[in-house]
């Protein structure tokens, strides 16, 4: 059942959000599905990543996960009773394509259906993302994203999951944080497919980035009416002092963090300051990945804008490492969760307002927020995450003050409905409003959980 609608009887909150915004939870196909080798699903890079000695902090892999796969009814019914509007999910490449182009899966595609399905009857909006990294690795070992066929590969698997789901879907993610993707997997190999090359960390964005906009069309036109974007991680940076140093650091970062991405999206090309310094620094010698048309195609108009946001980036200018990987200097003394991210619910407020004066989106949606605390269950079961309730409590008001401003920000999704898999932290770190125990999957709504349920109820906070 969903939860009662404020009209019914809910008190009226002090902060309303407008009627219409979006209360939602996200998750991704390799953190929770598990099922890892069901029913024709291929491998993905995750998978052979996690199975190389030392990637993962617990030796772990998402084999099992969630299990979601197996218990996607179970999952739904309990977004139901936390009043969920929307759920945002992605689509696993191997389990539709497991050689990553051709055949299709029909059962790995039927799953998703029948998670479509099952949303739509308990009344969830169904908000699907195409790719959450799990690129399959027939598609690696022909290069992946440092290789152009990868993003014909990409819009080829668009169109499949749009022709079948885009009846009964609306919302659209292309690509999820082509940052990570491409900084973390190509450059400092700390994500699939684990690669140290400078060369592969642009090309593989750039191959990002052109297969979205190439993709947009194409699900469009098997979708009719789809509203189509883009998820990006963006970090605020900001000076550490008032040094002049500090400054040109902190509009270096943010230019290899986040106009690296909004600039061309935007239709603006790359960063000129950022393609000088990757030219300088002979960083990269060749720009062989950019064909003609290419940056044309990456602009492709969009509907929305996805921010996931964690934190800021507080950087200086003397800093020996993390400029160039845009890498976030730590600040010491600062309130951090158990990923030593600064909370800091300013950076979103500011960060939403510049994006929307210097960008202009047509909308925004916060598609990820959120913050792994390690708090389980007491003696009575119950799980008394207070800093993480805070946490989206603040980050909620922030997105208050934002709207409040001119913001056209029209959702928020807690990043995530359940603890699972954090890539190569493995299970350490738990970012769920709902509390997994791995042995024997059984979920328990966090006190975090069931305060969103109240605020999603109230339609405000
Ligand atoms: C984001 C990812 C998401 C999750 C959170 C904590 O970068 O999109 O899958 O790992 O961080």
């Amino acid at each position: 059942m969903r939860a009662a609608p404020a009209a019914q009887g809910a008190p009226a909150p002090r902060l309303p959000f407008p009627p219409d915004f979006v209360w939602g939870a996200a998750t991704s196909a390799y953190q929770i599905e598990g099922a890892a080798a069901d029913d024709g699903r291929g491998p993905s890079i995750w998978d052979t990543f996690c199975a190389q000695a030392g990637r993962i902090a617990d030796g772990r892999d998402g084999a099992v996960a969630c299990d979601h796969y197996h218990r996607m009814a179970e999952d739904v019914a309990l977004m139901a009773r936390l009043g969920l509007e929307a759920y945002r999910f992605s689509i696993a490449w191997p389990r539709v394509l497991p050689a990553g182009r051709g055949a299709v899966n029909a059962a790995g595609l039927d799953f998703y259906d029948r998670l479509v399905d099952a949303l739509l009857a308990a009344g969830i909006e169904p908000w699907i993302t195409l790719y959450h990294w799990d690129l399959p690795q027939a598609l690696q070992d022909e290069g992946g994203w440092t290789a152009r066929s990868t993003v014909d590969a990409f819009v080829a698997f668009a169109q499949v999951v749009a022709a079948r789901l885009g009846d009964r879907v609306e919302r659209w993610i292309t690509h999820n944080e082509p940052w990570c993707a491409s900084v973390l997997g190509h450059l400092e190999g700390v994500h699939a497919p684990g690669l140290t090359d400078p060369y592969a960390h642009l090309a593989s964005s750039h191959h990002l980035l052109l297969s979205h906009g190439l993709a947009v069309p194409v699900i469009r036109a098997a979708a009719p009416g789809a509203q189509v974007g883009i998820a990006l991680n963006l970090v605020p940076a900001e000076p550490a002092s008032s040094s002049a140093a500090d400054a040109d650091a902190a509009r270096h970062f943010d230019g290899c963090f986040n106009r690296w991405y909004l600039d061309p999206l935007a239709g603006r090309g790359y960063p000129a300051d950022i393609v000088a310094h990757y030219q300088l620094t002979a960083y990269v010698d060749a720009w062989d990945f950019i064909h003609d048309g290419d940056m044309a195609a990456i602009a492709a108009p969009t509907d929305f804008l996805g921010v996931n946001y964690y934190s800021r980036g507080i950087i200086r200018g003397d800093a020996a490492t993390g400029i160039e990987t845009g890498a976030p200097t730590v600040v010491a003394g600062a309130d951090k969760t158990d990923m030593d991210w600064e909370v800091y619910p300013e950076g979103l407020r500011a960060l939403l307002v510049r994006v929307h004066q210097d960008y202009a989106p047509p909308a925004i949606y916060i598609t990820e927020n959120g913050a792994a605390y390690a708090d389980g269950p007491d003696g009575a079961g119950r799980i008394a995450d207070a800093r993480r309730l805070a946490f989206h409590e603040g980050h909620l008001r922030a997105c208050h003050q934002a709207i409040a401003e001119g913001v056209p920000l029209a959702g928020y999704f807690a990043w995530s409905l359940l603890d699972n898999f954090e890539w190569a932290f493995g299970y350490e770190k738990r970012f769920g409003l709902v509390w997994v125990d791995y042995e024997t999957q059984t979920r328990r709504p966090k006190d975090s959980a069931l305060w969103y349920r109240d605020a999603i109820a109230q339609g405000g906070l």
